[in-house]
């Protein structure tokens, strides 16, 4: 973590002025107007709205008050990642160790590792200090938590107990190096050490995804019963509600939603009560008649069996990557679920010698944030390019790091195959829909929708 000075001063500041100027857009204000809303003369506002000057916060709680804006819609965000990775050495991480009780006991160590403003990664390095004799979630060495917001993705190393409390009941599984879960938000958890001479502890990777910031700022705004409407469980009554949203939305009843898509009326009640199951072909036929892509009437698959998704390590898919005889690297699915389709656990195993990395044909790169932290006692050598510039760095053992999306990144070790980086890819607050569109706003536009500058006529 940095010291007292805030990060990225002058990028918020350029950032804050063009938040203000686009809510001052959007109101259809000019300069006059809304410095006139604001209390304040015209130079100050253009002082404020041009980025010359910090919009102070008084400014903000005023705009709050006479404008129908949020505080947080005229705050931005900070980049504490200028290139692209930043890089969390084991040292920061023991420095930074704190021990936390449970019902009167040391449980856990915690370490932060890698983090950064832009990601919603929560990941921490903890360390069982409860060992347990059986597998027994009443053991009086087990303590359990009440769930948190926060998805998590666990890699585990020794011998650990992980207990879940799922509503028909608590469940153990016994796990050991290289196995992985994934769980979803506010399922009780916890976890004890099987062993008072191993080594026990886990990477508990807890990120927030698209349920924190806007949305959940949103929904707690509109209210406990719109929040419950909104709310969609994937499953076998998934179609019906999502094809009576779009029925809802056009107020087109189901007989003329027939007609427009030639299937029978007894058909179309049959899909909204959810008694059979659309053909492939139907969904394009509704779809053509909704006047929406066949996309935003599939529904979401399920692959969870309560609230987790387990996967050991002697399970885990394999993969070289490049295809061989290129292949830069050993590649292991670790666990996931089809209900979180762009969060992606891997283990990178580097099979290049370390005086051949370089970002190449055969770099990694993807769309989503990335974070990854060296599991192995082998140090990984990282190069990487963004935005133009190259850079090298190192990966010691227990050193972590974040990478923004699209970096290109190649890993190598001094010891091929022996390297082992544990990969968390999770998508962002841009999901496939801001994606679209970004890639449909007025050509030559991206730079206004970063930084509005100037008024818009
Ligand atoms: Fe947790």
């Amino acid at each position: 973590m940095s010291g007292d000075e805030p990060v990225d001063e002058e990028g918020f500041r350029l950032r804050g002025a063009a938040l203000l100027r686009s809510a001052a857009n959007d109101l259809k204000r000019d300069d006059a107007a809304a410095a006139a809303d604001l209390g304040v003369s015209v130079a100050d506002f253009a002082a404020y709205a041009e980025g010359r000057r910090a919009v102070p916060g008084e400014l903000v709680r005023r705009a709050a008050a006479v404008w129908p804006v949020n505080e947080a819609d005229l705050l931005p965000w900070r980049d504490d990642c200028p290139d692209g990775v930043v890089i969390h050495r084991l040292a920061d991480s023991i420095a930074s160790a704190r021990v936390l009780t449970r019902g009167g006991i040391d449980y856990y160590e915690y370490r932060d590792t890698a983090m950064s403003r832009v990601a919603s990664f929560r990941p921490e390095w903890i360390k069982m200090l409860s060992v347990v004799d059986d597998d027994d979630p009443a053991h009086p060495g087990v303590r359990w938590n009440k769930g948190h917001l926060l998805y998590q993705f666990t890699y585990f190393v020794g011998p650990v107990n992980y207990y879940v409390r799922e509503p028909e009941g608590d469940r153990v599984l016994r796990m050991d190096t290289g196995d992985s879960v994934w769980g979803v938000p506010y399922s009780p958890h916890t976890f004890t050490s099987r062993s008072a001479g191993e080594e026990a502890y886990i990477l508990a990777l807890t990120y927030g995804g698209e349920l924190v910031g806007d949305a959940q700022r949103e929904l707690a705004a509109l209210g406990a019963e719109t929040a419950a409407n909104f709310a969609r469980a994937p499953g076998g009554l998934t179609f019906p509600a999502i094809l009576q949203d779009f029925l809802n939305a056009l107020a087109l009843p189901a007989d003329r939603l027939a007609a427009l898509s030639g299937l029978s009326e007894e058909r179309v009640a049959d899909l909204l009560d959810g008694a059979v199951a659309p053909a492939p072909e139907e969904i394009t036929r509704l779809a053509v008649a909704l006047r929406v892509s066949p996309r935003d009437l599939m529904p979401i698959k399920r692959d969870v069996v309560g609230s987790i998704r387990h996967c050991r390590a002697g399970e885990a898919r394999e993969w070289r990557y490049p295809s061989s005889p290129q292949a830069a690297y050993r590649i292991r699915e670790l666990a996931g679920s089809s209900l979180h389709p762009h969060t992606r656990a891997l283990e990178i195993i580097p099979l290049a010698a370390a005086d051949r990395v370089a970002p190449s044909s055969s770099s990694l790169r993807t769309y989503q944030h990335q974070y990854v932290y060296n599991v192995s006692s082998q140090t990984a050598d990282l190069a990487w390019r963004f935005e133009g510039r190259s850079f090298r760095d190192r990966l010691d053992p227990g050193d972590s790091a974040y990478l923004k999306p699209f970096v290109e990144v190649a890993f190598a070790s001094e010891r091929p195959d022996a390297c082992r980086l544990l990969s968390l890819r999770i998508g962002g607050r841009v999901t496939p829909e801001t994606r679209t569109a970004l890639g449909t706003i007025y050509p030559g536009s991206l730079p206004r929708y970063l930084r509005e500058n100037g008024r818009w006529y």
